[in-house]
């Protein structure tokens, strides 16, 4: 809610999810004088942005649904000079170089001082001019960004704001959009390329019938499907705003025990509910897990991806089935032995896959390494994975033994050895819990600014 005051100063509309914060130092901006609103969420602060003149802008930067890069870029995408802070916790001398090449006219890190905040408002104020809208990619009309996904023109255009890329493989493209009467993000995913195939069509519908039909709170949630009229087929999705199992890999190496637990037993939750229903995954790596970051709560995995997904027990017919005999699917860090081998897969192979990315997320390492795809894929049928403890010698005591010896099951080459189920394995990990973890990820997340 707006906290408004009447004041001469300058008008100042101040974004920051964190309220306490925020509210200390408006306190103080008020002090001086200043006319400040205070709004502490992203999109909130963009619609009121839209509809009121301010005379400056203070932007976070890490604030779920729309940060405040991005709220930098749509204004100045729009069109809007006013002169923005960038008061953020990012310290990094690229996030710095960024925010200024957006458009922010000043840039101080969290912690700060408010005389410094104070005096850099003035400074902003005097100058009164804000940098150049710098062209960007982004935007409800950024022909490049639509251009590129032969998108331009479309209804699908018409209907969403494009907003950013969220992802991109070497047959999808994923978008974050905004769709402007209900003022809500979303996740579009669309096949890249303008000559689809009619199997990567199919198995895109698939993909979208499969994952429409299960409903759970660790698996991503489909809105919609349809095709545009040049029979590009998307998918509309829940935006599952946070970072990917993959990306918190790239930032932190590893996670620790306690901070993983929770969210290796909420992947098997949603693991052991699409098996209920028959659904193999087929594709389980820590690319396709992404963290639903939510306010004040511990971050929520989200499953998703399920462009590989299969119905299992279905006897469709050979012409209906999408995946031919001889075609290798999976990515072949986390592809079981049977998988490598074209043999046929049941849900074991999910419960291998997993221990793949068990033993991923706790090492920083896949159990199989090598310099091509095809030396990987041969490790997983003929070499024996290392233990944790011996590919992290410094983190063996971590380790509790059962989830050692949990993870070595996993892994087993023969499926008829690993965990036959996934809720025996879910079983078993609930013993490796330590106490009740405390050091959320969440808080040490936010600690090194992931979001
Ligand atoms: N609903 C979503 N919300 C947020 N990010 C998403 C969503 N769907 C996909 N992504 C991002 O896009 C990437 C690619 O999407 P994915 O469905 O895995 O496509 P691909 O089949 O190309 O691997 C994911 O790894 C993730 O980072
Ligand atoms: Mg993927």
């Amino acid at each position: 809610m707006p906290i408004a005051a009447k004041l001469n100063m300058a008008k100042i509309l101040y974004v920051d999810d964190d309220a306490d914060l925020a509210l200390i130092t408006a306190a103080s901006l008020m002090a001086e004088n200043h006319d400040v609103t205070v709004i502490n969420e992203g999109p909130e602060g963009w619609s009121i942005l839209k509809s009121n003149q301010y005379e400056l802008v203070i932007l976070d930067w890490d604030m779920p649904s729309l940060n405040g890069i991005e709220i930098l870029q749509l204004m100045r995408t729009a069109g809007d000079t006013t002169p923005v802070i960038m008061l953020t916790g990012r310290t990094r001398l690229d996030d710095k170089m960024q925010g200024l090449d957006t458009g922010a006219n000043d840039y101080l890190t969290k912690p700060f001082e408010v005389g410094e905040l104070l005096a850099r408002i003035r400074a902003a104020l005097r100058t009164k001019v804000a940098a150049p809208p710098p062209p960007k990619p982004l935007g409800a009309n950024n022909e490049h960004v639509l251009n590129r996904a032969n998108l331009t023109g479309t209804a699908l255009a018409a209907r969403f704001e494009f907003v950013d890329v969220l992802g991109e493989g070497g047959v999808a493209i994923v978008f974050k959009a905004r769709h402007p009467q209900l003022d809500k993000f979303v996740a579009i995913k669309m096949l890249q390329g303008s000559e689809l195939s009619e199997e990567d069509k199919a198995r895109f519908e698939s993909e979208a019938r499969i994952v429409s039909k299960l409903d759970h709170p660790n698996i991503v949630t489909v809105y919609d499907y349809g095709v545009t009229e040049r029979k590009q087929p998307y998918m509309v999705m829940e935006l599952v705003d946070g970072p990917s199992l993959r990306a918190i890999l790239e930032e932190h190496e590893y996670v620790t025990v306690d901070e993983a637990l929770p969210i290796l037993l909420a992947i098997t939750e949603g693991l052991a509910y699409a098996h209920d229903y028959g659904v193999l995954h087929r594709d389980i790596k820590p690319d396709n897990v992404v963290l639903k970051q939510e306010l004040n709560h511990q971050p929520i995995p989200r499953i998703l991806d399920f462009g590989l997904a299969k119905l299992l027990q279905m006897n469709a017919p050979k012409s209906a089935n999408l995946t031919q005999a001889q075609q290798i699917v999976g990515s072949p860090a986390y592809m079981s032995p049977e998988q490598v081998r074209l043999q046929s897969v049941d849900e074991r192979s999910d419960i291998y896959s997993f221990g793949c990315l068990m033993f991923e997320v706790l090492t920083g390492y896949a159990p199989f390494l090598g310099d091509n795809p095809l030396e990987i894929a041969l490790k997983h049928v003929e070499e024996n994975p290392l233990t944790l403890g011996e590919v992290r010698p410094e983190l063996v005591t971590t380790f509790p033994p059962v989830l050692e010896h949990l993870i070595g099951r996993a892994l087993e080459k023969d499926p008829a050895k690993r965990f036959q189920t996934i809720r025996e394995l879910q079983e078993e990990l609930q013993k490796s819990s330590l106490p009740p973890p405390d050091s959320s990820l969440w808080n040490r997340l936010r600690k090194f600014r992931i979001f």
